[in-house]
């Protein structure tokens, strides 16, 4: 029970990684609030399962919203402990339109640093004041942010742009205590991913990895869990990838085993 008697905020909670994340951060004791455009189920399958979690609507590119929350969380709990920044705007309206450079509509490209990069500027400049000296921050970026692509530059631009926060962040509150490390994973096989992917996709995904297995979300939110909690108390500033090895290796490796097969 590495969280037991903390608080956490888990963005983008309602789905995916930070459900997983939310759902693990409770399994080991802590009061999670989840945050998100819409929290759907996340709080009550924590209940359910003998946890404690709440949910506050927000979007968290708008400080309005994001200055309740923290004020709710003062209010409520008084503290918080752990805080997850892992909203990004992954719908057909933004990363669906995130394609090439040259028809790209500007609306698109903002919405996504204002999700990913205004939304994670946001939560630290408001919560951070409810943190004290053994707190974390966990930021999702991606390995798009460390490799190009022939779309999704938006995408990579503005998860690039959360490693580099990740590191102002981390050296303007190490002196109290507090760290900030970012988790980058790879494909993660969450229900988005495995209603979207083809089989060709999912082939040419298998072919680029070392390992024969996908990220599930529970293997993010173990990371996550990990970084946040008291185990991890001497990193700091850093981008830990999680990809099944699909980054670290020369690409002939996957050419040449694409031929193997
Ligand atoms: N799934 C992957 O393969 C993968 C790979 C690398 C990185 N990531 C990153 O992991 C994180 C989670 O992704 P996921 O795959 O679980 O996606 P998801 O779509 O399942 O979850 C994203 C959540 O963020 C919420 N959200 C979107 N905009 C918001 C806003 N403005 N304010 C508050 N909440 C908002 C959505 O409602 C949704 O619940 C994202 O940062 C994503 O970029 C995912």
């Amino acid at each position: 029970m590495r969280f037991a008697g903390k608080v956490a905020i888990v963005t983008g909670g309602g789905s995916g990684i930070g459900k997983a994340t939310a759902r693990r951060l409770a399994a080991e004791g802590a009061a999670v609030v989840v945050a998100d455009l819409d929290p759907r189920d996340t709080a009550d399958l924590v209940v359910k399962d003998g946890g404690a979690a709440s949910s506050f609507a927000l979007d968290v590119s708008d400080e309005a919203a994001v200055r309740a929350l923290a004020e709710s969380v003062r209010a409520e709990h008084g503290r918080l402990d752990v805080l997850h920044n892992n909203a990004a705007a992954l719908g057909r309206d933004v990363y669906g339109r995130d394609l090439d450079l040259a028809d790209l509509d500007v609306a698109v490209w903002d919405r996504t640093h204002e999700v990913s990069v205004r939304g994670a500027m946001l939560t630290c400049k408001h919560l951070v004041p409810l943190m004290s000296k053994g707190a974390a921050i966990v930021n999702t970026t991606s390995v798009s942010a460390l490799v190009g692509d022939t779309d999704h530059a938006a995408y990579g631009a503005a998860k690039a742009a959360l490693i580099s926060f990740t590191r102002y962040v981390a050296t303007m509150y190490g002196d109290r205590g507090v760290r900030c490390n970012a988790v980058a994973p790879g494909l993660v096989m969450t229900d988005v991913a495995r209603r979207v992917m083809t089989p060709e996709m999912l082939a040419e995904k298998a072919a680029e990895r070392l390992l024969p297995w996908a990220a599930e979300p529970e293997d993010i939110a173990a990371l996550v869990a990990f970084l946040a909690s008291e185990e991890a108390r001497c990193v700091t500033g850093q981008t830990v990838v999680i990809d099944c090895g699909t980054t670290v290796h020369r690409p002939e490796h996957a050419i040449r085993k694409a031929r193997a097969q």
